[in-house]
């Protein structure tokens, strides 16, 4: 089901004004209920309709014998019956002109019952559009629209995550609030029978809530559309992928899980490279690379530099901008000498820069200062070690307060490695939206996903001319 005018026509799905839950239930922990209960907890304005055909009230609101019965308009349906019964619905849902519906039932192509998922999209083509079926809903920071039975709080950001797996999706509504990785979007896409990621990919690109897209993909349908779509998308918006089905036995485990064909490896490799996708290993490296990207500028040049306490971790950080292609720039005599007025003898101003374990929060921010005014550098990666003579939240309170001057307009990753007290700064940092991680690997591969993008907006810009 294709349609040209796509933000507007998948806007019902994250901006209705008015919603029905069909199999919506008074007995708590069914799905139907902690749906309902979610929507109404959520903060959504639009007006909520649940239906059952025992009708009565369900959480203080009157309830419908059927999607038709309702009195005024609907634009989302969302479905929580047995599969044998959604057909029916979805008649309904026609019939009572629903704009859209998200399936949230299991039991279609995901396990082989594929005539009766394609029933559905039959019933529906070109009169509502369909997320699902197997899905746990979504969730839209935009409308505060939580329509999944995931959990209630979900912190507020500008990632757009969308998922094909529904359970590991739940898990990291839940992750996300505790990492304070916030979202604009969740989006579980189960059997993307209509609805698919190049849909959402289109969508999100347009909102102006997101500022980067996530995506765990199993297997894909219509690949041109996905590529096409994904290539105009990333010269606005950078797209994270975590393609799960690496290895051989991956990809067989995909295909039993959501029925998708995981398709060769290396030619998504290939296609996501030409799209402008970037793609991480895994969780820890994709929602790395999202947290560098949204919470800073994306670098002028490639000239980087370590700033360190720790001679150690500086080397460390060092051997890994090497393996990344990330390029340490040759500090100046300028640079060198500005430094040399504010550190000890003892340190070292090459790069990277080791302010040595003596320098305590106020010597850290100076350098730093100097950092961000030098011409010479284009990002900085500041690594800090807890010692006896520096406080890590004072450090990390200090990098905070030169986010606020007019210099700071360059890329920033950090780490901070140590116990307790680090782990506090390290909390304070995420909280101050900055790009903090534990290890000084992190930071440095979070510095890679800024370099990519640097290089890829640079490359298309000169293919532009
Ligand atoms: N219209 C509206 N409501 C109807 C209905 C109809 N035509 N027919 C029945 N209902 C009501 C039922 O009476 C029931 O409400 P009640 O609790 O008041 O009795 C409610 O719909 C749900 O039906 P029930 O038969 O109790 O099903 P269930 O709640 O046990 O399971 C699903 C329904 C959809 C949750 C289940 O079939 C399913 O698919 N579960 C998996 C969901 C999942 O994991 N999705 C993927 C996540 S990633």
């Amino acid at each position: 089901m294709s349609n040209s005018k796509n933000r507007d026509s998948l806007d019902f799905f994250f901006n209705p004004a008015s919603v029905a839950i069909i199999g919506a239930s008074k007995t708590p922990g069914k799905i139907g209920h902690e749906l309902l209960r979610n929507l109404t907890q959520s903060g959504f304005g639009g007006k909520i309709f649940p239906v059952n055909p025992k009708a009565g009230k369900i959480l203080g609101y009157i309830c419908y014998k059927s999607i038709v019965d309702v009195p005024s308009p609907v634009d989302l349906g969302i479905v929580v019956v047995p599969a044998d019964l959604v057909e029916g619905v979805t008649r309904d849902c026609v019939t009572k002109q629903v704009k859209g519906i998200i399936i949230i039932t299991s039991g279609f192509s995901e396990v082989g019952n594929k005539e009766l998922e394609e029933r559905i999209v039959e019933i529906a083509r070109g009169k509502l559009r369909i997320v699902g079926p197997n899905t746990f809903g979504i969730y839209y920071a935009g409308t505060k629209m939580n329509a999944t039975f995931g959990p209630t709080k979900v912190l507020e950001g500008h990632t757009a995550f969308i998922t094909q797996s529904g359970a590991l999706g739940l898990a990291l509504m839940d992750w996300t609030t505790e990492e304070k990785y916030g979202v604009s979007a969740i989006v579980s896409i189960g059997n993307k029978s209509d609805v698919d990621d190049a849909d959402l990919i289109e969508y999100f690109s347009s909102d102006s809530l997101t500022r980067s897209i996530l995506i765990y993909m199993e297997g894909l349908k219509g690949g041109r559309k996905f590529y096409e779509i994904s290539k105009s998308a990333t010269r606005k918006k950078p797209i994270v992928v975590i393609k799960a089905g690496r290895s051989k036995r991956g990809a067989q485990a995909a295909s039993s899980h959501t029925g998708s064909i995981a398709g060769q490896d290396t030619v998504f490799s290939a296609a996501f490279e030409q799209a402008g996708i970037m793609r991480a290993e895994g969780m820890t490296q994709a929602f790395d690379w999202i947290q560098a990207i949204n919470e800073n500028p994306v670098p002028k040049g490639e000239n980087l530099a370590i700033v360190t306490n720790g001679g150690g971790v500086g080397v460390l950080a060092t051997d890994k901008c090497e393996a990344l292609g990330l390029k340490l720039t040759d500090i100046s005599t300028n640079l060198a000498d500005d430094l040399k007025q504010i550190m000890p003898s003892f340190g070292s101003v090459k790069n990277p820069i080791d302010i040595t374990a003596n320098a305590d929060d106020v010597l850290y921010a100076k350098v730093l200062d100097v950092l961000f005014r030098s011409e010479d550098v284009d990002s900085i990666i500041a690594l800090f070690c807890q010692t006896a003579n520096i406080d890590p939240v004072l450090f990390a309170q200090a990098i905070i307060s030169l986010r606020n001057k007019e210099n700071f307009k360059k890329p920033l990753t950090c780490a901070f490695i140590g116990g307790h007290l680090s782990q506090i700064a390290y909390s304070t940092m995420l909280e101050g939206q900055f790009a903090a991680y534990p290890t000084a690997e992190r930071a440095v591969d979070s510095m890679y996903a800024l370099t990519t993008r640097y290089r890829q907006l640079s490359r298309w810009k000169a293919e532009e001319v």
